[in-house]
């Protein structure tokens, strides 16, 4: 790793940066020794995998292998680009850029964050519209907020906004900007071009540029960070249509996964463990200023399992509200479809009288009416199985019971049920068949289509592979791990004078990166000796973060992970440590040398799983485990989804519903 000027700001950033408090903005930590562990993001996590290494600036999952500094987390998790997540750290930290060119310099501004710089723009030009003193828009805009019974601050709060009443006030705006060289929060303002990627001016018939959005009162789409991602606007002059306009989806705005309000309503869901979602933004806006904070908006789409999932990493139920008494079966069926597909629990909710939440409110005892409604919400699996239950108390026979039983399988398993594993199964198996007042294995008999796979044997198939794998059964693959473990987790042991039978040492000199056998430890100790031949061994995260390979890089960090831990034991002699970790490996090498002299076991090629498995018993009647030989499981090794590609499980699926009314 290259660190140009000893104060990149990269670096600067990084130093600066809590990665604990950063990490815990997104899941619950809690202390574990010098570390803090919690369920890991970026995979379905059951027991706490996620660790997070304040010292170092690192983070890991043993589970699935993500890894590394606070720049990779937001980039990983949020999909932000370098840049982007860099500016988002600095701003935090309250650190200047100096972007002097190089990888984080200005010049490298990809794609997303162009977006984010216009739409950040608009919405500063929206708001300030909105409360310009003397201009006609900001006074129409204030009148109709006041109608609404939406005061200044509340606007101000939300990002509310007005697009005044003529054709091109935002493009000449831009125009302006651009031609004078004006900066704008530091930032050079973007092209037209990307304004109209981002669907804020497109060009008319007559082929000028003309804003998107005219006479419009602007409701700012902000993502979980609070950065505006795209606009709703609703028509003013009722003449007009549509009544609400939309940003374009863009690589900034996917509304399937956007919930209006999330970074406003997050805290809270967090606190009470419930999300409530109801219909759009002026229910969001009336309901946070009535006090109920943890209530967001999904944008015209119904519950995906991707809004499911990221509200699951806070709370355990949510709540979908609807006004009017028509739930309809509809709505209970995705309801439910979704409970099956993400981790939290779904129940519906309708308000009296077929009120929306903001007129409800409004009404003398609303707020109460309000809270009540809430807590007698119905599971989504009742409110689907409602007409099933009165079926089957009025059906008289065996046959016919077992028909409607039949009948409710199929359609659970049509929601997603035979998908379902695990305790969760058992869970929702017993709730479902609670709620039907039949016996648990009736249900589960009929809707056990799913088989878990079996886990693959392990059995090596060729003779290089078994090789590899005797000599790991003799511990060469522990002692290579031992050594680099303590290596990353203090790059000072390498330098430091280990005593072998053949004279003093240093580790560097040693061990040659060739005399590593498994691959990620060769790896790791070759770029320990390529960089210490240039002068200085970089610290374990920049080190992981300059192997290649997605999957080394992940092994890799486990074990920098383990070394921190090991190297932390009180009254643990590292000098110790490292001397009997460097004697265990040279020993293993040796033997190595011997057994392959001997070419027996090695070499040989294996016909067939027979005969491999006899090889292995072999091993195991040598006194060695071959359990061990298997490689720690390395779950998804493309857990990190830079890319979002689709074996990212938080991107939204087929169930992902289309628009509704
Ligand atoms: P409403 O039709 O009630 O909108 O839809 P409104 O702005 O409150 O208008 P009036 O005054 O009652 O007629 C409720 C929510 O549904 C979303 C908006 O978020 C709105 O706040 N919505 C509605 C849309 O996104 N698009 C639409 O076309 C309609
Ligand atoms: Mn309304």
């Amino acid at each position: 790793m290259s660190t140009p000027s000893g104060t990149n700001d990269r670096d600067r950033v990084l130093e600066a940066t809590d990665i604990v408090s950063l990490v815990a903005e997104q899941i619950r930590l809690d202390p574990k020794g010098d570390e803090f562990v919690g369920l890991c993001p970026f995979h379905e996590d059951s027991k706490p995998s996620m660790y997070v290494v304040p010292r170092k600036g690192f983070y890991h999952c043993f589970a699935c292998g993500a890894h590394g500094n606070a720049i990779d987390f937001l980039v990983n998790f949020h999909r932000m680009e370098f840049l982007e997540a860099l500016e988002t750290l600095a701003g935090r930290a309250g650190i200047e850029l100096t972007r002097t060119g190089g990888a984080d310099g200005r010049a490298s501004a990809g794609r997303r964050t162009l977006l984010l710089r216009a739409n950040a723009l608009a919405a500063k030009f929206f708001s300030r519209m909105l409360t310009d003193e003397d201009g006609d828009a900001g006074r129409l805009g204030r009148s109709i907020l006041e109608a609404r019974g939406i005061d200044g601050s509340t606007a101000e709060k939300f990002g509310l906004g007005i697009a005044p009443d003529a054709w091109s006030t935002l493009v000449d705006r831009v125009e302006a900007f651009r031609r004078d060289g004006t900066k704008v929060d530091g930032d050079e303002v973007p092209d037209l071009e990307v304004f109209e990627a981002a669907g804020l001016v497109r060009p008319s018939k007559r082929g000028t540029m003309i804003d998107a959005f005219r006479n419009r009162l602007i409701f700012a789409i902000r993502d979980e960070l609070g950065r505006p991602i795209a606009f709703g606007a609703r028509k003013i002059d009722p003449e007009d249509e549509p009544k609400y306009l939309n940003s374009p989806e863009s690589d900034v705005f996917h509304k399937g996964g956007t919930m209006y309000g999330l970074d406003l309503a997050a805290k809270s869901i967090a606190k009470s463990r419930t999300a409530i979602i109801c219909e759009g933004y002026t229910d969001v806006i009336a309901l946070h200023a009535a006090g109920f904070e943890n209530v967001v908006a999904t944008l015209g789409t119904a519950l995906t399992r991707h809004h499911a999932d990221r509200l699951g990493r806070f709370c355990d139920t949510v709540v979908l509200l609807f006004d009017g008494d028509l739930a309809g079966q509809r709505a209970a069926d995705r309801a439910v479809e979704v409970f099956f597909a993400s981790t939290v629990d779904v129940k519906l909710c309708t308000l009296p009288d077929g009120l929306d939440p903001d007129e409800l409110l409004r009404r003398e005892g609303g707020p109460e009416e309000f809270e009540k409604a809430i807590s007698s919400a119905i599971d989504a699996p009742v409110a689907l199985l409602a007409d099933f239950r009165k079926a089957l108390d009025a059906a008289g026979g065996v046959s016919g019971r077992q028909r409607i039983v039949d009948d409710v399988i199929n359609r659970l398993n049509g929601l997603g049920l035979d998908g379902v594993a695990g305790v969760r199964r058992s869970f929702i198996i017993d709730q479902i068949a609670g709620i039907l007042g039949v016996t648990a294995s009736m249900l589960d008999q009929g809707s056990r289509r799913y088989t878990p796979r079996p886990a693959e044997a392990a059995e090596p198939t060729d003779a290089e592979e078994l090789a590899v794998m005797i000599r790991a059964a003799g511990g060469r693959r522990q002692a290579e791990e031992s050594v680099v473990r303590l290596a990353l987790a203090d790059t000072a042991l390498l330098t430091r004078t280990i005593s072998m039978e053949t004279g003093d040492r240093t580790l560097l000199e040693q061990f040659e990166h060739a005399r590593f056998e498994d691959p990620p430890c060769r790896e790791a100790w070759r770029i320990i000796e390529a960089t210490a031949s240039a002068g200085s061994v970089p610290e374990g995260p920049d080190l992981i973060a300059a192997i290649e390979d997605e999957g080394i890089g992940c092994i890799v960090s486990a074990l920098f992970v383990e070394g921190l831990r090991e190297v932390s034991v009180p009254d643990v002699d590292t000098s110790d440590l490292l001397q009997q970790a460097a004697e265990t490996l040279q020993a293993a090498i040796e033997r190595d040398g011997r057994l392959a002299d001997r070419s027996d076991l090695a070499s040989r090629p294996v016909a067939s799983a027979d005969e491999a498995v006899a090889a292995i018993n072999r091993i195991r009647a040598s006194g060695s485990d071959p359990a061990a030989i298997g490689r720690r499981r390395v779950g998804r090794v493309g857990g990190r989804f830079t890319d979002g590609s689709t074996s990212d499980p938080s991107m939204p699926t087929s169930i992902d519903a289309g628009p509704h009314e």
